[in-house]
């Protein structure tokens, strides 16, 4: 929303309980106050001087189990951070595409939690709705066939309002699927694919996580000033002068990332959500939004024998909050010499377009513009419902869009009156980007093949094809966790 919508809105917002209009005054005095939009705080780098380690490989079978996990890896204090198994975050699948998987999960919390498999197309039972709880000591076993493309898929948990806690305290995991098609492309493989996942926390003084959005940062998104990768804090990883691949979620609550190398070189965008584009695209830098993944290659020998390159965020433009600071990610050391014979297929499967010709229906959502009516009746407004669609703001109950099976429509996410960028994300389903108006105006490399989420900066309008096959209740929503827990999400059925 914008911030002066914001300000207007409360001086004519009725307000009727006690606890509300504290909170609500508090807000604007804090706002009166201060009148400058927040900012994501600055990024403190460390030395790189910890080896990057890797979430452990799980076939299917594997128990999950979400709780508390002693750690060190964030700033080599002994404390606590939340994970699915030994650590924080969880291990990554590696799945063939045809098999089925069963994964017992364990709620080893004190509040309730589910897992959503995000980019997985799974039964809307298996989705892990915000609906499908997942009761504090209880199991639920998870059980799927994985019947989709190769690509890098994750999951979280999904429980509303509670989504962006518990993300941040660490549960989150890779899921790789992968294909005899994409084997037969000799893509780096083994010890040259580095599976990473980029985050920032927030650190109390123990060293352990501290989550506590102020209304400011639920406003711009929950950012922190240490960047992990994997779960690790300014990490090193040695390389070889050959072609590495680099399959990168950014696994952030807010956090927008534009992934550069810091020796200027290009690198080659090969996949994306729903794994590899139709065709390589090589680029010098490319925005990352929270649960958006990009498939990478970069050639190592284009950097000297025992030089240092850095993974970095380079500064973007677009949005107030983010992107005016560079910042190091992860630091690679060139250490060995090595040839490879590894040669880019000069074409990768193909992707069928889908065709606009068969579309049925436009549906319009209007993510610009805050503060809900649906959850303001009197009182209920404060707090909650700054981020909407379509002005209403998330209802478990309620179907908000209804959809025919197999029915193929367009999707438009009109940010042209925000302030504010919304990674939009859709579940069950993958989609193709169709447009981009206003802002960047312009599709980027990781856009032009299957997506399941898409960053929609202030002033864009940006269209999405979609064909529905999977049959049941879905959500779809902001992926910036403080917008989706403060109700930027909205339910669709198809059937
Ligand atoms: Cu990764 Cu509903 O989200
Ligand atoms: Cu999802
Ligand atoms: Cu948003």
């Amino acid at each position: 929303m914008k911030r002066g919508t914001f300000l207007k809105t409360l001086g004519f917002g009725t307000v009727s309980t006690l606890a509300g209009g504290a909170i609500l005054s508090s807000c604007m005095n804090h706002d009166m106050e201060t009148m400058t939009p927040a900012v994501a705080p600055d990024v403190l780098e460390g030395s790189f001087s910890t080896p990057l380690s890797f979430p452990e490989t799980s076939l299917t079978g594997t128990a999950l189990n979400a709780g508390s996990q002693n750690i060190t890896t964030i700033t080599g204090k002994n404390t606590q951070a939340w994970g699915y198994k030994n650590g924080i975050l969880g291990p990554t699948f590696r799945i063939q595409s045809g098999s089925t998987v069963s994964i017992p999960f364990t709620n080893g919390l004190t509040e309730e939690t589910n897992i959503h498999w995000h980019g997985l197309l799974v039964p809307a039972a298996m989705d892990g709705h915000p609906d499908q709880m997942v009761m504090p000591g209880k199991t639920f076993n998870y059980s799927f066939k994985i019947d989709q493309r190769a690509g890098l898929s994750w999951y979280h948990p999904h429980p509303h309002e509670k989504t962006g806690k518990q993300v941040f305290m660490g549960l989150a995991g890779l899921f790789i699927i992968e294909s005899a098609e994409e084997k037969a492309l000799n893509l780096p493989a083994g010890a040259y694919e580095l599976p990473l996942v980029i985050q920032d926390k927030r650190l109390n003084t123990s060293g352990g996580i501290d989550y506590s959005p102020t209304m400011d940062e639920v406003m711009i998104g929950y950012m922190g000033e240490t960047i992990i990768v994997n779960g690790v804090h300014s990490p090193f990883h040695n390389v070889a002068t050959r072609t590495y691949r680099l399959r990168v979620l950014n696994g952030s609550n807010g956090r927008i990332y534009n992934l550069a190398l810091s020796n200027g070189n290009a690198f080659t965008v090969i996949g994306s959500d729903g794994g590899l584009l139709p065709a390589p695209e090589t680029v010098t830098d490319l925005l990352l939004a929270p649960g958006e993944r990009v498939d990478l290659l970069v050639d190592f020998s284009k950097s000297a024998l025992n030089s240092e390159v850095y993974l970095q965020s380079s500064v973007f433009s677009g949005v107030n909050s983010q992107g005016r600071q560079a910042f190091k990610i992860v630091k690679f050391v060139v250490n060995k010499a090595e040839t490879d014979s590894f040669k880019l297929p000069t074409s990768l499967p193909e992707i069928a377009p889908i065709s606009s010709s068969a579309t049925t229906k436009i549906r319009t959502f209007d993510i610009g513009v805050g503060m809900g009516t649906s959850g303001g009746h009197g009182g209920s407004m404060a707090m909650k419902g700054m981020h909407t669609i379509n002005g209403k703001v998330y209802s478990g109950e309620r179907i908000d869009e209804s959809v025919p099976l197999n029915s193929t429509e367009i999707w438009e996410f009109n940010n042209s009156a925000g302030d504010e960028p919304h990674p939009m994300h859709l579940h069950g389903t993958f989609f193709q980007v169709v447009s981009r108006t206003g802002g960047r105006s312009r599709l980027i490399a990781s856009e032009k093949g299957l997506k399941d989420t898409v960053l929609v900066m202030p002033g864009e309008k940006v269209r999405i094809i979609i064909k529905f096959t999977n049959a049941g209740k879905f959500a779809f929503h902001c992926h910036n966790l403080e917008h989706e827990d403060d109700g930027m999400m909205l339910n669709f059925e198809v059937k």
